[in-house]
């Protein structure tokens, strides 16, 4: 069953931009994409660099350490690597405030 907590007021997330939040002492990613709200791990699968902070394009988090984008409706980066995919969580938007059920990764798309 879905447990949506809050985490963030939608406007302190810019489009083009992603934010660190910490729930329930882990940290994870809050992305704007033109107005779609995307939730992953704020850990780059790559090399653990931090997400928050980084740009969002074309539907794409890119990491600020190495730059690679990782598509926030299928968590790749590559899709010749499988094995490398950002952890996403389903993420709503109600009335100007972010919520996110950190419960359940999402499903593969
Ligand atoms: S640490 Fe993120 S792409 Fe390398």
């Amino acid at each position: 069953m879905a447990k949506f907590r809050y985490v963030i007021q939608a406007d302190r997330v810019p489009p083009g931009r992603a934010v660190s939040i910490e729930l329930e002492g882990h940290w994870y990613t809050i992305s704007n994409d033109e107005g779609t709200f995307y939730a992953t791990d704020e850990a780059c699968p790559h090399e653990g660099g931090h997400l928050g902070g980084g740009e969002v394009r074309d539907g794409c988090l890119i990491c600020p350490v190495h730059c690679w984008p990782w598509n926030l409706k299928t968590g790749l980066t590559d899709p010749k690597m499988p094995w490398l995919r950002l952890k996403r969580y389903t993420c709503e938007v109600r009335e100007g405030q972010v919520f996110m059920d950190c419960t359940t990764p999402n499903a593969l798309q």
